[in-house]
């Protein structure tokens, strides 16, 4: 994403945007791929989940910690409810939420300017990639000797109600490759896929959460992380009673 004719380069623009407009794109795109309802109450994002970890998930982005710890009260009256901060030093935060555990750690919210990749159909039929989709999302599976080898979603995700840089987005999601397919280039092929779809209807920024292992595919593949996020959680309670998958309850990235 270099910078050309002494125009600003886009990745430095993205950077510079409010990071509530890009978060709030993401999330809009996280839950179209999830299909799951999404709220906006002011400056905080609320997402109905009703999953094996968590009925709620409550999003803010950047918040002072007089806000955060507000909300972290809230959060600790309910049960199954997740309080997902980002933030360039989320950890910051634990100390503001003395009655909540923390979730998921470690994820980076990660972003890719996209609008100059070419369009090119030809990707989408190679290598038995298949996508599936319904005008708004895609499901890519990538097969090999008859098994699912990798697998991910994209979602297109408008432009932030607040408006700015980001552009029409494409939010990334559930990227997968089974372990014994790893390291042969599959999660690359599915991220190429996606993007060719994506750009092909109009996306210009793709935005993604990405865990630890899928931030070393990324970033090999030019995104760049924008902030840091940390999903602390309220205790349990009776709509915690779906599957008791010790994974689906420390993840975002491919359970649920
Ligand atoms: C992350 C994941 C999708 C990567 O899939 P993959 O098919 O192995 O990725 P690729 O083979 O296309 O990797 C391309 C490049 O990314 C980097 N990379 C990918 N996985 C890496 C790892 N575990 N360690 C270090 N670098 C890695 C490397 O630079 C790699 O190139 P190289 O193999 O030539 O060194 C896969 O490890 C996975 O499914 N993990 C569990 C689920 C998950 O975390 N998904 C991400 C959700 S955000």
């Amino acid at each position: 994403m270099a910078a050309r004719d002494g125009c600003p380069d886009d990745g430095a623009a993205m950077r510079a945007a409010d990071l509530p407009q890009l978060v709030e794109a993401w999330a809009g795109g996280w839950a179209c791929t999830r299909k799951l309802s999404l709220e906006r109450i002011d400056r905080v994002l609320r997402i109905t989940v009703n999953g094996a970890s968590r009925r709620l998930e409550y999003v803010l982005a950047d918040p002072d910690e007089d806000e955060f710890a507000g909300l972290a009260k809230v959060v600790a009256q309910q049960s199954d409810v997740w309080l997902t901060v980002f933030s360039s030093d989320p950890n910051r935060f634990r100390l503001l939420a003395p009655e909540l555990d923390v979730a998921v750690d470690g994820e980076a919210f990660m972003v890719r300017s996209i609008k100059d990749v070419q369009s090119d159909d030809e990707v989408l039929m190679e290598d038995w990639v298949r996508i599936a989709d319904d005008g708004r999302t895609a499901h890519a599976r990538l097969q090999r000797g008859g098994e699912i080898a990798a697998i991910g979603s994209v979602a297109l995700a408008g432009t932030s109600s607040r408006g700015g840089v980001v552009g029409p987005s494409a939010v990334f999601d559930r990227i997968e490759t089974m372990p014994s397919f790893r390291r042969q280039g599959l999660g690359s092929r599915i991220m190429e896929a996606l993007t060719q779809w994506a750009v092909g209807r109009g996306a210009h920024t793709g935005l993604l959460a990405a865990s630890p292992g899928g931030q070393r595919l990324y970033t090999k593949l030019g995104w760049e992380t924008v902030s840091r996020m940390v999903s602390f959680r309220s205790p349990p309670g009776t709509a915690n009673a779906g599957p008791d998958d010790a994974a689906a309850k420390t993840t975002r990235t491919v359970q649920e």
